[in-house]
């Protein structure tokens, strides 16, 4: 259904959708790559939308890794579920993300795959997200998340990259994936 859409939902609520269309293939392999997902047992997705990241999260986890997803647009979490009956996903802000840890028995995340658009959020929502994100995670976990190619240049995307390096001393940045609507690179963030 249209209603459930990623676009539609971008027009209706922009600010907390933050894109036009699902990510590529492309993309999906480039934030699964060097995300340690082979040798996680837990793993979890930030603002999964339709579902374009999941498929390759799926292909490249460990069958017996705990994954679960936390969304906040029910419309494009319908279209998920239809997509992904099998994965466990929460109707919640990734604010919650240590809450719902908790809930799954989890007690450290090993690997976390964001695809929040930080751009659209304002300061103490992106520090909200940063700190249970940082919290969440195991020491040696990965956090890995994708940034579109203009958003650099946006107060709201620098001020983003500047609070990432407080929260997360080690951040690598991929290479540009051009294949993507609009183009976009990875951060892979380390703890240590
Ligand atoms: C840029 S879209 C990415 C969708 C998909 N991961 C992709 O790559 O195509 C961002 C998604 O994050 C969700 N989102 C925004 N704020 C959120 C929050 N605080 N907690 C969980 N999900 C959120 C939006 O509803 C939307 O589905």
């Amino acid at each position: 259904m249209i209603r459930n859409s990623l676009t539609f939902q971008f027009l209706k609520n922009p600010f907390s959708v933050g894109a036009v269309c699902p990510s590529s293939p492309e993309l999906a392999k480039e934030i699964t790559t060097f995300a340690g997902l082979e040798n996680a047992s837990a793993i979890a997705e930030l603002g999964p939308g339709t579902g374009a990241l999941t498929g390759a999260i799926l292909e490249k986890k460990n069958p017996k890794a705990s994954f679960f997803a936390v969304e906040l647009n029910l419309s494009v979490l319908e279209t998920f579920r239809k997509k992904f009956p099998s994965v466990t996903v929460y109707n919640e802000s990734a604010a919650n993300l240590k809450e719902i840890a908790r809930r799954e028995k989890v007690e450290a995340l090993d690997a976390v795959i964001s695809g929040l658009p930080w751009a659209a959020f304002p300061a103490p929502l992106q520090d909200e997200l940063l700190s249970a994100i940082s919290s969440s995670l195991a020491d040696h976990g990965c956090f890995s998340t994708f940034t579109y190619i203009h958003c650099p240049l946006l107060p709201a995307g620098r001020r983003f990259r500047e609070k990432l390096s407080r929260y997360f001393p080690r951040v690598e940045v991929s290479s540009m994936v051009w294949k993507n609507l609009p183009p976009a690179f990875v951060y892979r963030c380390r703890k240590k």
